[in-house]
């Protein structure tokens, strides 16, 4: 039975990216799947939070799936640490994924920097607790932006690994599910025209919260003046655009605010293109920002209603972690059975 399951880290300034990457997505699959979406708060406390700010960024995070329109009730939101699951789900893959697989990791290479001897041992071992997130409750699409598609094929590797070395137990206790194994081989649904929305200053660089310049991005709490400026002061080409795809190639600027255009429409890109194709940007850059402000400015002040008033969105959270446990607590016993943890009945 398909099941969906997605996070974003409540690490301050949502953006562009992560809406169109990630949240219009997780709004989109709703449709059709069962879903649950998670504010993945001990990921974000592998590099430093202050503790007011993160209470405050998990809250900004709920707020703003909720106001994209996930619905809280026919699917579950909630925060990972009320979920205990994901941290002891964590710990049994720390002892299944090999080191030579973290270490292939480029967002931890990234991240770390060159001080890698100060990053937190959390940092490294950040894509088991991403693989736990979404085999605690055995999901089998994972929504996500193109930036995290190697730790899902780790998270594939996992589950494989986990089938693999343990297949004689599992098949001793009954639990394999068809050819399978006990874990469902996670799929990532990297799909759309902005699977990777890039820096508004650098086409080469990917549109991030931890960006120094705040004008690389587009935060989804940003107002009507903010996103039109840093619109109209987006890197560009002085060509004009072009009125087919293949006319992007090596225009990674133009592309980049094709992508996005298409993204907040919901058209793909050839379209946006057919209607634009010769355009000078003097033209394009305003026509994306009305639209940009035009969707993004309900989403905004839905955000600010709902941060109003706390104690909310805490209780969605809560009866969303309720819903939650009650799906992972079976699957990690049978996960502490198969490994031959002893459990007291
Ligand atoms: P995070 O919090 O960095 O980003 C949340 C989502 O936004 C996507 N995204 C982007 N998409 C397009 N263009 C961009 N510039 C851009 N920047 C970010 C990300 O791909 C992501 O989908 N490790 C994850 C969170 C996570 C998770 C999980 C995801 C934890 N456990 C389990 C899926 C399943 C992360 O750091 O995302």
């Amino acid at each position: 039975q398909p099941r969906v399951f997605s996070g974003v880290q409540p690490t301050g300034n949502l953006h562009l990216g992560n809406y169109l990457g990630a949240i219009v997505r997780f709004v989109e699959m709703q449709k059709t799947h069962d879903c649950i979406y998670c504010v993945v708060d001990l990921h974000a406390i592998t590099v430093w939070q202050d503790p007011a700010a993160l209470r405050t960024q998990i809250r900004e995070v709920t707020a703003a799936f909720l106001a994209a329109g996930i619905d809280p009730e026919a699917h579950i939101v909630f925060n990972q640490s009320q979920v205990s699951a994901h941290a002891e789900l964590a710990w049994i893959f720390n002892c299944v994924a090999r080191l030579g697989w973290l270490n292939r990791m480029t967002q931890f290479k990234e991240k770390a920097g060159k001080d890698r001897e100060n990053a937190s041992v959390g940092l490294y071992a950040y894509p088991n607790l991403m693989s736990a997130d979404i085999l605690a409750y055995r999901a089998t699409h994972v929504p996500v932006g193109e930036d995290q598609k190697q730790h899902l094929e780790l998270a594939r590797d996992t589950a494989a690994k986990f089938n693999h070395d343990f297949a004689d137990s599992i098949a001793a206790l009954g639990l394999g599910v068809g050819d399978d194994g006990f874990f469902p081989q996670p799929e990532p649904l990297i799909q759309g025209p902005a699977t990777r929305v890039m820096s508004l200053r650098d086409g080469s660089k990917k549109m991030s919260k931890s960006d120094p310049s705040d004008n690389s991005r587009i935060n989804l709490t940003d107002d009507a003046d903010a996103i039109a400026q840093k619109i109209r002061r987006a890197k560009t080409d002085p060509e004009p655009l072009p009125s087919e795809l293949d006319g992007l190639k090596g225009r990674p600027e133009a592309d980049n605010l094709v992508g996005i255009y298409a993204a907040l429409i919901g058209k793909p890109k050839a379209d946006v293109l057919a209607e634009f194709g010769g355009a000078q940007f003097s033209v394009f850059k305003p026509a994306l920002a009305d639209l940009a402000v035009d969707r993004l400015a309900p989403v905004a002040g839905k955000m600010r209603e709902l941060l109003a008033d706390p104690a909310h969105i805490d209780a969605v959270l809560g009866r969303g972690a309720e819903r939650a446990r009650a799906i992972a607590a079976p699957i990690l016993a049978d996960v502490k059975d198969i490994v031959g943890l002893l459990r007291s009945a």
